[in-house]
């Protein structure tokens, strides 16, 4: 995504030494930039595969986000953003991925996460598991959230989903989880139409129930 800001912002975070994090990390994992104003999905924080490649969910996961993704007609990057709350990977003793804590998602993410969240613009964030969901609101039990979306006090809408690790480990809600990309892609599709028919006055209101893909809109 060419944005001066967004890249200026991105150098600050790939040399951040703000927290002991820095020194378990192989490199820092920013995330993938799609379209401004458009869709961001939010896991965690990095694991192994993704500390050693610079990229998020790029392990057996990230391979089941992208086929959810493709399954409603989206594609990393080219259309939508791909963030963590922590941008290095949290490690145990003997170096396993470990869940952040409450304090580090919360160091990590206003520090970068809300600052990438202002200059993207996203009509639609989507938190996938428990941790992310936590960073936004902290009381929040998954479990009572999921397949929902929920206004911010930031303004932008958010869509509660399950972590795709956590899928692979109960594949009996692969279903669910296939509803829950559906109903992400008609609550965007949504967001989106408003949008355009609040940017143009001329439009009628007539086709806003009209089946369009995704990337009509990006
Ligand atoms: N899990 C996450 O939450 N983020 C990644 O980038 C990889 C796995």
């Amino acid at each position: 995504m060419a944005n001066d800001e967004i890249a200026k912002l991105t150098e600050d975070i790939i040399i951040c030494e703000a927290c002991y994090l820095k020194d378990s990390r192989t490199q820092v994992v920013p995330g993938l930039y799609g379209p401004k104003n458009g869709l961001c999905i939010i896991g965690e924080a990095p694991g192994y595969y993704e500390d050693k490649q610079g990229i998020p969910f790029v392990g057996r996961s990230g391979k089941l986000l992208d086929n959810m993704l493709s399954g409603i007609g989206l594609e990393r990057e080219k259309d939508l953003s791909i963030l963590n709350v922590i941008k290095c990977r949290p490690t145990t003793a003997d170096n396993n991925n470990r869940t952040p804590t409450n304090s580090e998602l919360k160091f990590c993410g206003e520090r970068w996460l809300f600052k990438q969240l202002k200059l993207l613009s996203p009509k639609l964030i989507v938190t996938i598991g428990s941790i992310a969901l936590r960073f936004f609101i902290p009381s929040a039990a998954v479990t009572k959230y999921v397949g929902k979306s929920y206004d911010t006090d930031f303004g932008i809408k958010l869509y509660v989903t399950y972590h795709p690790a956590y899928i692979l480990r109960n594949y009996n809600l692969m279903d669910l989880y296939n509803e829950h990309f559906e109903g992400i892609k008609s609550l965007y599709l949504n967001l989106l139409n408003q949008n355009k028919i609040t940017s143009d006055n001329k439009r009628s209101t007539k086709g806003q129930g009209e089946q369009k893909s995704l990337t009509d809109f990006l």
